[in-house]
């Protein structure tokens, strides 16, 4: 069964994934070469605590930490750790929050100090592949609308969908129906409905598409080592089309990881410089 929340829960969902906004938006800034991926934990534990929040990840099926802090060929569910990062590494963090009843749940990759246009590209089509996944969220679609918008973006521009991980409802449980793969023709799957949140999370392999678990037994890195990508944006369903409740300041602006900022007006969910689908 798909939980629809009402105004008034989605408001209280909007605090939950603000707060992961922030976070996100505090880790991005403080992520630098030299700084280890543990002392990034210990900061979005002490802010979400501080704002009365729960760390969502710390103790689901015995995950040991705050976020999860995936490097390089890491893709999803890296465990934060003594390991410095260094410049040319990419990072992705995943954070998630309890508040008020409600879960929160979002994903940036960024870049450490310089890294290769190359791994930049990854990172913008990563996000704008989210995007377009995003502009699919509306009331009278079915959620493969969603998985193939991501699909089409990642693989017209030359990289793979990771396929071992989904997307989620989200609500009052940190996974609720429905699952959102981020592949598969679209029209299928269940009809979206106003009310519904929807946590959408494409991973992406520069390379091939295969991933495995290392012995940790939560890491999942590219078999072929190629470089992986994440984001993820929490998204309400609503009368006026997609509201991303995890968009920082709510403006409908967004933030694109390599090469400074970009904003798009509110609606507008293409960004220039990578393969459309007009
Ligand atoms: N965003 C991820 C998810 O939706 C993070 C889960 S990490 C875990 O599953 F540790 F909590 F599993
Ligand atoms: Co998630």
């Amino acid at each position: 069964m798909i939980v629809c929340k009402s105004a008034a829960e989605i408001g209280r969902m909007r605090a939950a994934n603000l707060l992961v906004a922030d976070v996100l938006g505090g880790l991005e800034a403080a992520t630098a070469p030299g700084v280890t991926t543990a002392e990034l934990d210990d900061l979005a534990e002490a802010k979400i605590r501080a704002a009365g929040g729960i760390p969502a990840f710390k103790g689901y099926r015995g995950y040991p930490a705050t976020i999860c802090a995936s490097v390089n060929e890491q893709v999803i569910h890296g465990i934060p750790s003594a390991r410095a990062l260094a410049a040319g590494d990419i990072l992705s963090i995943d954070v998630g929050v309890l508040l008020d009843d409600f879960y929160g749940d979002a994903a940036i990759t960024v870049a450490v100090g310089e890294i290769p246009e190359e791994a930049a590209r990854l990172l913008r089509v990563t996000e704008q592949s989210l995007y377009e996944a995003i502009g699919q969220a509306r009331i009278g679609n079915r959620v493969s609308d969603i998985s193939h918008a991501v699909q089409r973006h990642v693989e017209a521009n030359g990289y793979s969908v990771v396929r071992e991980f989904v997307g989620h409802g989200i609500g009052r449980a940190m996974h609720e129906e429905p699952q959102i793969p981020n592949f598969g023709a679209p029209g299928r799957g269940p009809r979206l409905a106003e009310g519904m949140v929807l946590a959408i999370e494409p991973m992406v392999s520069m390379g091939q598409p295969g991933v495995r678990v290392l012995d940790d037994g939560w890491t999942a890195v590219t078999r072929d080592g190629s470089l992986a990508a994440h984001f993820e944006h929490t998204v309400a369903v609503t009368a006026s089309g997609p509201l991303v409740l995890t968009d920082r300041d709510g403006t409908g602006q967004r933030r694109v990881s390599a090469g400074g900022t970009k904003q798009a007006p509110r609606g507008i969910w293409r960004a220039g410089g990578e393969r459309g689908h007009d």
